[in-house]
């Protein structure tokens, strides 16, 4: 288990990241996510499965990788939204899907991810996954549009040869940044958290050093640049 345990010094938790990840075909390639985010973050992760990406990947699965996960099996008193949206240093949505971003720019509060993201005292940043005709549709635009106005980042996807389950085959397609760059995203979000407390005479809580460790990658090679973050496709 990587999640639970461990500390980065004397005194400093580790960053908390929590992940709500819906259901997007993408989120089958979540665990890779997650074990990188971890690793180069030192970060302890929690995840929230909406009812549709638990439908893609079971919870118990992804519980061998990160320290708490909240699924669509749970009870539904199992888990408070105000707690574990306070315990999160950062929020990302990773995959994102039309129907969160749309409950997100219209404050619907329907699941456990959608109050959770309410609930959430920062800025959460989205990591838009879907088919480019979704994304271009100008209802689409118009949830993303309003989800940044609102104060939220959103890091849209970019051209590479990916898989396309809806005819099976590889396509140069619109796909989610990679891990190593999700991760030094994560990092450089953390550290300027931690930074901007400390200049501001407050403590962010936990070791924003430790976060550095992004840059190292999670096999000492270097990772890709961190996604720019952009308002529209
Ligand atoms: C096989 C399959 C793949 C899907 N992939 C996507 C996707 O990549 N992006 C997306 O926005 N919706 C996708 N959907 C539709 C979402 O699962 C659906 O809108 C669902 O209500 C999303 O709920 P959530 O946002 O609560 O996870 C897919 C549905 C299926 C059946």
């Amino acid at each position: 288990m990587t999640g639970a345990t461990g500390a980065t010094g004397i005194g400093a938790r580790r960053p908390r990241v929590l992940v709500g990840a819906c259901g997007s075909a993408n989120v089958l390639n979540l665990p890779a996510y997650l074990t990188t985010l971890a690793h180069a973050c030192q970060a302890e992760i929690r995840v929230v499965l909406t009812a549709s990406a638990g439908a893609f990947l079971p919870a118990d699965a992804l519980r061998l990788l990160v320290s708490e996960v909240a699924g669509p099996q749970d009870d539904r008193l199992a888990h408070n939204h105000v707690s574990w949206a306070r315990w999160a240093d950062l929020l990302l949505v990773l995959p994102a899907t039309a129907h969160t971003l749309a409950a997100a720019a219209h404050g619907v509060a329907d699941s456990f991810l959608t109050t959770t993201l309410l609930a959430h005292e920062r800025p959460v940043t989205f990591f838009p996954s879907m088919n480019e005709q979704m994304l271009r549709n100008p209802a689409v635009q118009r949830n993303i549009r309003t989800v940044r106005e609102d104060g939220h980042q959103i890091v849209l996807p970019r051209p590479a040869l990916s898989f396309e389950a809806a005819s099976g085959t590889y396509q140069d397609a619109l796909s989610l940044p990679g891990p190593d760059a999700v991760a030094r995203y994560a990092g450089k979000a953390l550290r300027a958290r931690a930074a901007a407390d400390a200049a501001a005479g407050t403590d962010a809580g936990y070791d924003g050093a430790a976060a550095a460790e992004a840059d190292a990658g999670p096999d000492g090679a270097r990772p890709a640049p961190a996604p720019a973050v952009e308002g529209s496709a």
